[in-house]
């Protein structure tokens, strides 16, 4: 492979996506197609005591209605307790689907839902955070050192209450399920991050054999968590078109998707920092408290995974609890764990900075680490410093005064510069993939993988192309496939450092194979080219490959369709590994009416290689402005009086506009991690939110002298 940077090259499914030529689950066409429409329950708890479909099912055009009565869960899902289930008579929060109405068209399956009559008993409930009565739970943290006694010894403290605000995937691609029987073999179309898991899911809820079962998720219009798992209505779509003997089509309503689908929790982040009298930071304690349902496994403890490795604190005093509350299920939504946790904690740096009386930017360069101390184990490199000097260049930081309120423009404009910056996991899981070179000019590779618009499919071309004498224009990847590879999720921005080392591991045994072959004969032009001249039709070659620490047995439960990610936390065996990222944001606030812009973001990130420049440098872009809108605009209110969310729609669910972004510089270092992988590729989709919520608090602080600890930070707010 070669070290030599990787060019620009336009994203490889550009063409087709601007012409509209990608089919993405619920465009795919099928004869005799009929369509779905869920009926949510209008309760925020409680049970389901009697379903009457009669007047649904008088409609003209209805086929079926399916209610909990239809879909009872196998045991053996049941007793796996990973499964999760159809529809149920026990309802957990308002909004959750109990019964499901197909029909010849969309206008009428809608009609039938509206027309199906759900008898209920409630049962009380709380969606309330901060009521007295609602339970908490709390669960281990890392701790290590002894933080309060470095506290008791520290020159500087500050001691801090922050919190960030429930936030909704609001994607373009709405929710779908296509079901499509046909043979005895059912194929699966649907926008997921797991078709592997999704394969599995849907064998136990319908008790088949996974070999006659085929999940397709080609491309998906917005992942990043919210397509995490299986969704309460695939199974029954498919359960529907089983019945009928016909494909179905499901695409769940915006507003449903508020109320069904995984969402990022509310939450309280405590930070007490101690700092010594050469300015470092000694003693850290980090209390987390966040919303979760009455059940849900989304981990309370994970947002310490940033906050106890970023800056090498030697005394970290963890905690963390979940208050459990009647609403679906909370889980992941970009940069889970990390944009939360970075919000509070780089606004507790910037706080201890001040504090101080001491440049942000210093205090920050001040503190090196080669250890992670959550583990004792070697880092294999630590690059934060790096990228913030270089941040700090291109911004132009040194002309930055100090003083809240001391760059303010003379028409009144207050101008704030802010800074922050933080650490992601680089996890990896083991991959299998196939490389089949023909003598007819074409190419074609299958891994596991799902392109999310993340540009996974390109980073796969790049690394092929250039490890390849091949046409890249009749290169086709194929990923998202069960039938083309075994497919593991994707998530946690370990897409690109799994399925990139396999490709580059393709290419050269697909190289290494072809000299076989000529066995030293000079044969002209390219792989097809020589293949032709040999008369051979093609060359093909399997490899597998898992991640540091890892043996056959991780490759052996991929086959298996099973989860098998090494490197959460970024911990291995005999290292930990971190992507890294900082982040320079300026902000205008308009005085008299509290408006926010952002007129430019300055954001250097470490991901190891670029593979694909042209997507990394998206991937960042979308997390700034992802972050501008969780900072400023995006906040999901929940209903005390009913349950449920209250701003269900993008009217009122604001997320932000062209108008409320500038100019967003993005550059990396590009520094391979070899100790890593064999390739030197991180993760960057996540690492992109982490430490820019701080950075554009601390920037509205610097502009106006005024500490906001919560995001969003509205115009309400301003204008107090
Ligand atoms: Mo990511 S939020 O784990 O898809």
């Amino acid at each position: 492979m070669t070290s030599l940077p990787f060019p620009e090259a336009a994203r490889v499914d550009a063409l087709d996506k601007v012409r509209g030529r990608t089919l993405y689950g619920a465009d795919v066409p099928a004869d005799g197609l009929l369509h779905a429409m869920t009926v949510p329950a209008r309760i925020a708890k409680g049970e389901v005591t009697g379903i009457d479909t009669s007047v649904a099912l008088s409609i003209p055009g209805v086929r079926l209605v399916l209610t909990p009565e239809d879909t009872p869960m196998p045991a053996a899902a049941r007793e796996s307790g990973r499964v999760p289930p159809m529809l149920e008579t026990a309802i957990a929060h308002r909004g959750q689907i109990v019964a499901l109405v197909v029909a010849e068209t969309l206008e009428a399956a809608i009609q039938g839902a509206e027309a199906v009559e759900v008898s209920y008993a409630q049962s009380p409930f709380t969606t309330d955070f901060h009521a007295a009565d609602t339970p908490r739970e709390d669960t281990d943290a890392p701790t290590f050192g002894d933080a309060d006694a470095a506290f008791a010894g520290a020159v500087t403290t500050i001691d801090q209450t922050y919190s960030t605000a429930a936030n909704h995937h609001n994607p373009m691609e709405l929710l779908s399920t296509t079901a499509v029987w046909s043979g005895g073999r059912l194929t699966i179309h649907e926008g997921t991050q797991g078709s592997g898991g999704m394969k599995a899911n849907i064998a136990a809820l319908l008790e088949m054999d996974p070999s006659r079962i085929d999940v397709l998720s080609p491309q998906i219009g917005g992942g990043f968590g919210l397509r995490g798992d299986t969704p309460r209505h695939t199974a029954v779509v498919a359960m529907a078109a089983r019945r009928l003997g016909r494909p179905v089509k499901f695409v769940m309503p915006r507003s449903q998707i508020f109320h069904n689908t995984r969402f990022r929790p509310f939450v309280e982040h405590r930070v007490k920092l101690g700092a010594d009298a050469d300015g470092r930071m000694i003693s850290a304690h980090y209390d987390t408290l966040q919303q979760n349902s009455r059940a849900g496994h989304y981990r309370a403890n994970w947002y310490h995974a940033g906050p106890s490795k970023a800056y090498g604190i030697p005394n970290y005093r963890g905690t963390s609890g979940d208050q459990r509350l009647d609403t679906q299920n909370p889980a992941q939504m970009r940069s889970p764990y990390e944009y939360p946790a970075s919000f509070a904690f780089e606004s507790a740096v910037d706080e201890l900075a001040y504090a101080m009386g001491r440049d942000p930017l210093d205090l920050r360069l001040a503190h090196e680490a080669d250890t992670d101390f959550t583990t004792g184990k070697p880092l294999t490199n630590r690059t934060l410093n790096d990228c913030f000097r270089q941040g700090a260049e291109r911004f132009g930081w040194a002309d930055r005064t100090m003083e809240p309120r001391s760059m303010t423009r003379p028409d009144g404009t207050l101008v704030g510069w802010g800074m922050g910056g933080g650490v992601y996991q680089a996890a990896m899981h083991p991959a299998i993939a196939t490389l089949r070179v023909n003598a007819n000019g074409t190419t074609r590779f299958a891994t596991s993988g799902h392109e999310m618009g993340q540009g996974m499919r390109s980073a796969i071309a790049q690394t092929l192309i250039a490890g390849l004498r091949i046409d890249p224009e009749k290169l086709e990847i194929v990923i998202g496939d069960t039938r083309a590879a075994p497919q593991h999720g994707t998530a946690g921005s370990w897409g690109t450092a799994s399925s990139v080392p396999i490709a580059a591991k393709a290419a050269e045994a697909l190289t290494a194979r072809l000299t076989d072959l000529l066995d030293g004969r000079e044969v002209q032009g390219d792989m097809h080219r020589q293949l032709y001249r040999v008369k051979r039709p093609y060359l093909e070659v399997e490899v597998e490959m898992a991640a540091p620490g890892q043996g056959q047995e991780h490759i052996d439960r991929v086959r298996n369709g099973g989860f098998a990610v090494a490197g959460l936390h970024g911990v291995y065996p005999k290292f930990t590994a971190l992507s890294y990222i900082a982040h320079f944001a300026e902000v205008h606030v308009e005085p008299s009416t509290g408006r926010v812009r952002v007129p430019r973001v300055v954001s250097v990130a470490d991901c190891g290689r670029v593979v694909s420049p042209r997507t990394a440098r998206s991937q960042v872009l979308g997390g700034v402005v992802w972050t501008i809108g969780a900072v400023f605009r995006e906040i999901s209110e929940t209903d005390s009086r009913f349950g449920g969310w209250l701003n269900s729609d993008i009217a009122e669910y604001l997320v932000p506009v062209n108008a409320d972004v500038g100019e967003i510089d993005v550059s990396f270092l590009d520094v391979p991690d070899y100790q890593f992988n064999p390739v030197g590729v991180k993760g960057l989709g996540e690492l992109a939110m982490v430490g820019i919520g701080g950075a554009l608090a601390n920037a509205v602080f610097h502009a106006t002298g005024r500490r906001f600890r919560h995001a969003p930070i509205r115009v309400e707010d301003l204008l107090a």
